[in-house]
């Protein structure tokens, strides 16, 4: 395994993570979950991914029992919630004092832990002032409940706004951002992120590196039985798919599949690989079903090793997506 700095922060966490959204519950129940957890610590993963909305809580308590059961160090490993969609009340939901407040407590008690690692503000709350919500993950930092706090799908705008604040009032900034990013979807870390980096050491935790599975190729035929894009909750992820968009990108996928087949790699680990070349990346959090997808996943960094300037350049190729970077003034 690969450990890499989260940002500018002293937080070394394992190039790949494993995340619990879908699976965990849908998919894996207790005995499973295990299984694959432990596969994934003993190939020296650090980071286990979750949050509040994930399965209604039912995730991170699956998580809970898991960590409780493998008596793991609590300093060998790092786990994270996330807040913002916490019920249906309005006290329940968004970034307020409040929800934050409830959300980290109700999140450690499902996870029977007494700190989060990571607890980031899962998408941005317009109604609420950003100071509030910075103050409140000041707060809990502070209460030693959470170490480090970041956003998910945050705007480079907002994330700097939430920094700079942070920094003016003498509080702690966010260290991270939890970021979609694959072979599709690009723009923001490559282009929206671009200075954050070197400017104020963002640190990134990378998701659905296959684009929901798209990228390993299992679409080109429809959808297959047992498959994320079947399961009944997901009809909005089979719109997708079979928007035209969405069905350029499946596409896209068998071209690929080529370029994997001549390394003599799978696609999904190609997408991986692929993912794990760029150095902004802190860590690249992977999904899993099946145990077997998972053991296959890990391997990706031995085909981060194989994707050279010509491989990188035929991807573009097929991909025409590059994001262009702004002038340097
Ligand atoms: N912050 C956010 O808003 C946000 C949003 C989404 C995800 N996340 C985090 O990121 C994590 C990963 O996201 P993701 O699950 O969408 O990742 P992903 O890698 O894009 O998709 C994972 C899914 O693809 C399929 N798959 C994976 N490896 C495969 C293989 N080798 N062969 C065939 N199928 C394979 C499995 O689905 P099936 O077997 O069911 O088809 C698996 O559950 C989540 O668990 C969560 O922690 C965060």
């Amino acid at each position: 395994m690969e450990y890499r700095r989260l940002g500018r922060s002293g937080l070394k966490l394992s190039a790949l993570s494993y995340g619990s959204w879908v699976t965990f519950s849908y998919q894996l129940n207790d005995d499973a979950a295990l299984e694959a957890m432990t596969v994934a610590y003993d190939a020296g993963v650090n980071f286990f991914d979750n949050a509040e909305v994930y399965a209604g809580g039912e995730s991170e308590r699956i998580m809970g029992r898991v960590l409780k059961q493998t008596g793991w160090g609590r300093d060998t490993y790092c786990v994270s919630s996330k807040a913002y969609w916490g019920g249906n009340l309005p006290t329940q939901r968004g970034l307020s004092r409040k929800h934050l407040h409830d959300a980290c407590h109700a999140a450690l008690k499902r996870l029977q832990l007494d700190y989060l690692d990571l607890f980031f503000c899962h998408r941005p709350d317009l109604e609420t002032p950003i100071e509030e919500t910075v103050r409140a993950m000041h707060d809990l930092v502070q209460q030693g409940k959470v170490l480090y706090w970041g956003t998910s799908e945050w705007s480079a705008e907002q994330f700097q706004q939430a920094w700079g604040l942070a920094r003016q009032h003498g509080l702690t900034p966010p260290t991270m951002e939890q970021p979609q990013y694959n072979m599709f979807v690009r723009d923001r870390v490559e282009r929206d992120f671009h200075r954050l980096y070197s400017e104020i050491g963002l640190g990134t935790t990378t998701w659905s590196p296959l684009a929901y599975g798209v990228l390993t190729g299992k679409y080109k035929d429809g959808i297959p039985e047992g498959s994320r894009m079947s399961l009944p909750d997901y009809g909005w992820l089979r719109e997708r798919i079979e928007s035209p968009g969405g069905r350029a990108n499946v596409r896209k996928a068998v071209e690929l599949e080529g370029v994997a087949e001549r390394l003599g790699v799978p696609l999904s680990r190609l997408a991986i690989a692929w993912c794990l070349k760029n150095p902004n990346v802190s860590t690249v959090i992977l999904g899993a079903s099946k145990v077997g997808q998972l053991r296959d996943n890990l391997k990706s960094l031995e085909a981060a090793e194989l994707l050279s300037d010509d491989v990188m350049t035929e991807i573009e190729r097929v991909l025409q997506n590059r994001p262009e970077l702004p002038q340097q003034l």
